[in-house]
């Protein structure tokens, strides 16, 4: 017998601090409507000086737990996507164990920056469907605010924070059908986040080159989307949803035109949030299942990308 894994329950965090595009232009020389216009966004919400990103972590967790009627005791491997980690070691994903009261199975972070997630899912996907997990925790959580130069109006309109989770059990039925991971080392420079105390920068903030990035995002991703459906079979018009990775609306746009998917089959949720990074995709996915625009049985194409260049995609019959 075939063995899967499903999702069976999505949670989502974000603070409750809201800074919009008119609140940035009074520091650094922008404006709403160049913010809006370039990137689809208007308003990211930021953590609370005594946030974390393993306590957001834990409320989307919990969240996602309490949907998929699980507890503590069910939870045999915790995979979380981050940059932003409370400390290099032990790992968030260890913090979180803690936090949730989990006791048993591994816990450890994935770092493809804004494909966290996705690199996470893969990887839980692989331990659900040959049997050594029994039910992952999935988590991408996300401080940007505090690793982006306020002062810098290239990158500080960008970014926003939150956490998102997913719970992966199990199941004889699909589930993920398919998840695809990429990266290419050589474009390191165009986007990074110095580790400046024993790294080899002198920065401290999130360094980009953003038309390049841009340039590249929207062409790999086209190609991602057409070797996932190409691997699975499927054709186009098959796809009911797209969840994109949320750092531009023109990325986001690109990659449905290419689909042929119409905007509204497009799960948008940059124009309040921002790039929550690795936070992104679980976020978006949380908000289309509770709202109930994700139906059981329909088919959802996730997709990210971003530093390293790091990229990837999943497939999933929800
Ligand atoms: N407000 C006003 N002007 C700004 C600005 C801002 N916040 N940021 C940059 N500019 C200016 C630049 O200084 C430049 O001015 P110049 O022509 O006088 O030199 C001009 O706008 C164009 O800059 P450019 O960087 O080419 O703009 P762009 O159209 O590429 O838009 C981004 C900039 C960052 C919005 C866009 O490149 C982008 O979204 N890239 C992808 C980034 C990304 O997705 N990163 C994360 C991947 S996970």
């Amino acid at each position: 017998m075939t063995r899967y894994a499903r999702i069976t329950g999505t949670g989502g965090y974000l603070p409750a601090e809201v800074k919009t595009n008119d609140d940035i232009a009074q520091t650094v020389d922008t404006s709403d409507e160049w913010i809006f216009e370039r990137t689809g966004i208007r308003s990211r919400h930021i953590a609370a000086p005594d946030e974390t990103a393993s306590a957001m972590a834990e409320i989307a967790s919990r969240q996602a737990m309490e949907a998929a009627g699980v507890g503590p005791e069910d939870i045999d491997l915790i995979i979380l996507g981050t940059s932003t980690p409370d400390r290099i070691f032990p790992s968030t994903a260890c913090l979180l164990q803690q936090r949730l009261g989990v006791r048993q199975g591994a816990a450890f972070d994935v770092q493809a920056a804004c494909s966290g997630f996705i690199f996470a899912l893969s990887i839980a996907d692989q331990y659900v469907r040959t049997g050594t997990a029994k039910r992952a925790l999935v988590v991408g959580s996300e401080l940007n605010s505090r690793v982006v130069d306020w002062n810098d109006r290239a990158t500080c309109i960008l970014f926003g924070d939150g956490a998102g989770a997913v719970v992966l059990e199990a199941a004889e039925q699909p589930g993920i059908l398919s998840t695809h991971i990429h990266s290419d080392g050589q474009f390191q420079d165009l986007l990074y986040l110095p580790n400046s105390d024993v790294g080899i920068d002198d920065e401290r903030y999130i360094q980009m080159q953003g038309n390049e990035v841009f340039k590249v995002a929207v062409n790999t991703l086209g190609r991602i989307v057409d070797d996932t459906l190409a691997a699975n079979g499927m054709d186009k018009s098959e796809v009911d949803w797209l969840v994109p990775h949320q750092a531009n609306i023109r990325i986001i746009g690109a990659t449905a035109k290419k689909l042929k998917l119409p905007m509204d089959r497009v799960v948008v949720t940059i124009e309040n949030q921002g790039n929550t990074s690795s936070a992104s995709i679980p976020l978006a996915l949380n908000e289309a299942i509770r709202d109930g625009r994700i139906q059981r049985g329909q088919v959802v194409l996730m997709e990210a990308f971003g530093g390293g260049f790091a990229w990837g995609s999943a497939l999933i019959r929800y």
